[in-house]
């Protein structure tokens, strides 16, 4: 049985990916995640007593201990997920982006070379390192421009995506400079079970189920192309398996949705899953607040290359997949109340009280 580290797999795509890990393969898989306000041990619950499961809380800048886990464990690859990945706490406090995103990922990167410089044969041969990227390091797309490829020209606009884009430039020079085999992949928006309520998606389903204001920055004409996370698994998984080192892959749902039509299917769902006593309308909480600074205006995906080399396709609608979202949300209320913490509610107060004071009308 052959291992994995995987970093950050306590967060919302790491977790995912660590659960379907282990129901489609055998191997084992370390996990090594600092458990920020993010990371949520609860999310691994069904793996707690699997001995192929090996939970570490630690730093991924942290060297030394980064070293002893891959000589203990001797993984045959890395899958990098550790980050801070939020862009409106990034413009309220950019440093830990710099020191997680850019830093700690250098720091892993040292330790993976040497690790990597020490194996041998078919080990040396076949270990990989995939760092998980994002599409927010080409920038943002005028309404009539191109999706992006792989040789977008890097333009990346808030502090997360500057620092997720240093963080590419390092893998990169990891691989021309001392060859370690890195694999890139730059992916669009996910969506799914598990993610923390601050991004978009879940944090409207749980304030209109708590019937509180939707608030959409600026217009809500702003594009994302939603990917659903099961089908960004299933596309890390192949680039692991067959992707060519020193290659970036991009992915993408081919699904491009302006984020007052994403708030308003939602609102439809969960009018439709759980209608409100008063049977009032969902979308009528929706609320213009002031625009995030910076604010990309569209994000476009051309997938055409993991399709044609790899085989990937995303597999799920936009709309089927956010209903099984909004499902998976109505069944796990628990979840969704002890992830609410004091400090949940604080950067909730802190990020929308501005928002609310510039913005509040109501479409
Ligand atoms: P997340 O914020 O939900 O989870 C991040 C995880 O990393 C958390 O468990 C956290 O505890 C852990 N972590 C943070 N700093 C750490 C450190 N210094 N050492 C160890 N662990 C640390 O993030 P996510 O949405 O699951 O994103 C995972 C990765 O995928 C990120 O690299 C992100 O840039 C990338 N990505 C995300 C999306 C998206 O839509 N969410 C899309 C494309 C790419
Ligand atoms: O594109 C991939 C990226 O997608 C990932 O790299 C990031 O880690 C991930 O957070 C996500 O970034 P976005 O900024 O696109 O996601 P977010 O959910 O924060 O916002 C989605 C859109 O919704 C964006 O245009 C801003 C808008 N928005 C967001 C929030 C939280 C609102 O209008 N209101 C809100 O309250």
């Amino acid at each position: 049985m052959r291992t994995i580290l995987v970093t950050g797999g306590a967060g919302f795509i790491g977790s995912n990916f660590v659960l379907e890990w282990f129901s489609k393969a055998d191997h084992a898989a370390v996990n090594l995640d600092r458990l920020t306000y993010a990371g949520n041990i609860q999310n691994l619950e069904s793996v707690a007593d699997d001995p192929r499961h090996v939970f570490v809380q630690g730093d991924i800048g942290d060297g030394a201990l980064v070293a002893e886990l891959l000589r203990r464990h001797r993984p045959q690859a890395i899958v990098h997920f550790a980050a801070e990945s939020h862009v409106d706490r990034s413009i309220l406090g950019p440093e830990d982006f710099v020191a997680t995103n850019v830093t700690g990922t250098f720091r892993l990167l040292e330790a993976a070379r040497g690790y990597w410089s020490d194996l041998s044969g078919s080990e040396r041969e076949s270990f990989r390192f995939l760092h998980v990227s994002t599409d927010e390091v080409y920038g943002s797309l005028g309404p009539h421009d191109a999706p992006f490829t792989e040789s977008s020209p890097y333009a990346p606009n808030s502090p997360y995506a500057a620092s997720k884009a240093a963080s590419d430039h390092l893998a990169r020079a990891y691989y021309h400079t001392y060859g370690l085999p890195v694999l890139t992949t730059n992916c669009s928006n996910n969506y799914g079970p598990y993610q923390f309520p601050e991004k978009l998606i879940p944090l409207m389903c749980l304030n209109a189920l708590d019937g509180k204001p939707l608030p959409v920055y600026g217009d809500g004409a702003n594009v994302r192309d939603w990917l659903y996370v099961g089908d960004h698994c299933e596309a890390i998984r192949a680039v692991l398996a067959h992707g060519r080192p020193g290659e970036t892959y991009n992915i993408g749902g081919d699904s491009e949705k302006t984020n007052l039509e994403v708030v308003h299917t939602l609102c439809g769902i969960l009018d439709e899953l759980r209608p409100r006593p008063d049977s009032g309308k969902r979308a009528a909480l929706i609320t213009f607040v002031k625009d995030r600074p910076g604010h990309d205006r569209r994000y476009a995906i051309d997938a055409a290359k993991i399709r044609k080399e790899l085989g990937w396709r995303p597999r799920m609608s936009f709309e089927e997949g956010l209903r099984h979202t909004v499902q998976w949300y109505l069944d796990n209320g628990p979840w969704l109340q002890a992830v609410q913490t004091g400090a949940y509610r604080q950067w909730i107060d802190q990020q929308y009280e501005s928002a609310r004071q510039a913005g509040g009308a109501r479409p």
